[in-house]
């Protein structure tokens, strides 16, 4: 058991919990809890899906293994938004991905960063 009634009377315990609570534990929730779902439903509503899994190569490459390949590449955001807009192949395949003009700037920084994060 914890010495809770110690705890309680400590002033700097309590701090260092809550600055932990901030720095480690409120960005992941975020990004786990608002912007991956949005992003998923956009991925779905696009049509995304239909050629893509998360884990998975259905006919284009899965997210995960797209995350992997890009990983270290800072630009990785702009080149994908780049590609997903034109479509096109020769990356992973002589399947080609069809261009994909019809989507917002936001919705598709949503989506490739989500992608990103895999
Ligand atoms: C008809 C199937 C199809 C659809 C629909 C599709 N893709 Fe693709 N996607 C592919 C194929 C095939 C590739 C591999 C292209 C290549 O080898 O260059 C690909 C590649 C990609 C890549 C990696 C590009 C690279 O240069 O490494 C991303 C990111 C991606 N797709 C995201 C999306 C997103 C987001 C959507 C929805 C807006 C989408 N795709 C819709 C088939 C599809």
């Amino acid at each position: 058991m914890l010495p809770i009634h110690r705890l309680k009377h400590n002033h700097k315990y309590t701090r260092i919990i809550c600055i932990a609570w901030v720095v480690g534990f409120s960005s992941p929730i975020t990004y786990a809890e608002e912007v991956a779902p949005v992003a998923q439903r956009l991925a779905k509503k696009y049509g995304c899906l239909s050629c893509h899994s998360e884990t998975k190569k259905i006919i284009g490459p899965a997210f995960r293994d797209i995350a992997e390949k890009y990983r270290q590449i800072p630009t990785a955001q702009e080149y994908l938004t780049f590609r997903v807009k034109n479509g096109g192949s020769g990356v992973w395949g002589v399947v080609a991905m069809p261009a994909n003009k019809n989507i917002s700037d936001a919705d598709l920084e949503k989506i490739t960063r989500w992608v990103l994060n895999h």
